[in-house]
């Protein structure tokens, strides 16, 4: 275990994107404010990244997206109203909910340059430091926080660290690829990384998902700009060039991811996580009962 290891405490939620997946619900709305049961998209993503030790944010926004920093504040005359209702128990929850008054930032991306750009577009921010990623389309369910998971490899391994998964082969033309060095089952050495390769050229079927510990040194190899698949800058074309000069890892997490940037992916969560709720299961195993 290396000894002077940075703790890991920020984390970049890149979420400028438009979700033209989900029009017309995101026409005024951020595509990240939509809830699974009753909780929106950037507040699973908050609250799993603060459960790994976490304290600090950057939200990388775009035009229509500042409700995603309002949603974290205090909403005064909602309280307000609560308290004099009597609602203590609605009141405590908002109120445990809060995040430590400046523990959240913004900048924005202006143009949607790709994941790599808006990464980029974070460097402030990153400084110096180590920090996590979280892409708020995927979902996690997991009994450890996977961000918490990632932040412990990366204590381990003194390195970069990237959740991964195994894919049916006909669905890695979607994904980042890790092109593997040495397979230890739950960490993976990397020796390459192909975004969105053609399914014939794939190097396995080990893909990243929505989760990342990165070292601050890939904001240089971002700056360059270079145009990767789909014209756009790829965040996994900027974390291929650290590989060979620090450690890097893929990690198989434990737990469940949801692609919720896809509608069947989306209503999936909705039952897992309702299923998940004491107060709510009943409900669901009915619904899933009469429709099944
Ligand atoms: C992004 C990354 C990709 C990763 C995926 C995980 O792709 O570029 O490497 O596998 O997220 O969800 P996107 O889904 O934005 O196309």
């Amino acid at each position: 275990r290396p000894v002077s290891l940075k703790p890991l405490k920020k984390a970049v939620l890149p979420v400028a994107g438009l979700g033209t997946r989900f029009l017309p619900a995101t026409k005024t709305m951020a595509k990240e404010m939509l809830p699974i049961v009753d909780k929106p998209l950037i507040q699973y993503a908050v609250e799993e990244a603060r459960a790994a030790g976490i304290e600090q944010f950057c939200f990388v926004t775009g035009r229509g997206k500042t409700m995603l920093v309002e949603h974290f504040d205090v909403a005064f005359e909602l309280e307000r109203t609560l308290a004099e209702r009597g609602k203590e128990k609605e009141l405590a929850a908002l109120r445990a909910d809060a995040p430590a008054p400046g523990s959240i930032m913004s900048v924005r991306q202006q143009v949607p340059m790709g994941l790599g750009h808006a990464i980029w577009c974070a460097r402030a921010f990153i400084a110096d430091d180590p920090f996590a990623i979280l892409l708020p389309d995927d979902l996690m369910q997991c009994e450890v926080s996977c961000t918490a998971q990632l932040a412990e490899a990366y204590r381990e391994t003194g390195g970069n660290v990237v959740a991964i998964e195994e894919v049916p082969r006909d669905r890695v033309n979607r994904y980042g690829v890790l092109d593997v060095a040495e397979d230890h089952g739950r960490l993976v050495s990397v020796k390459g990384l192909v975004e969105k390769p053609p399914i014939e050229k794939a190097p396995s079927n080990l893909t990243i998902i929505g989760r990342y510990v990165l070292m601050p040194e890939v904001i240089s190899h971002l700056a360059r700009m270079e145009k990767g698949a789909g014209g756009e800058v790829q965040l996994t074309d900027g974390m291929a060039k650290l590989i060979g000069s620090q450690p890097f890892h893929g990690l198989r997490y434990q737990g469940r991811r949801f692609d919720c940037g896809d509608k069947a992916g989306f209503l999936e969560a909705q039952v897992a996580f309702a299923l998940a709720r004491p107060d709510l299961a009943p409900a669901m195993r009915d619904i899933l009962q009469r429709y099944g």
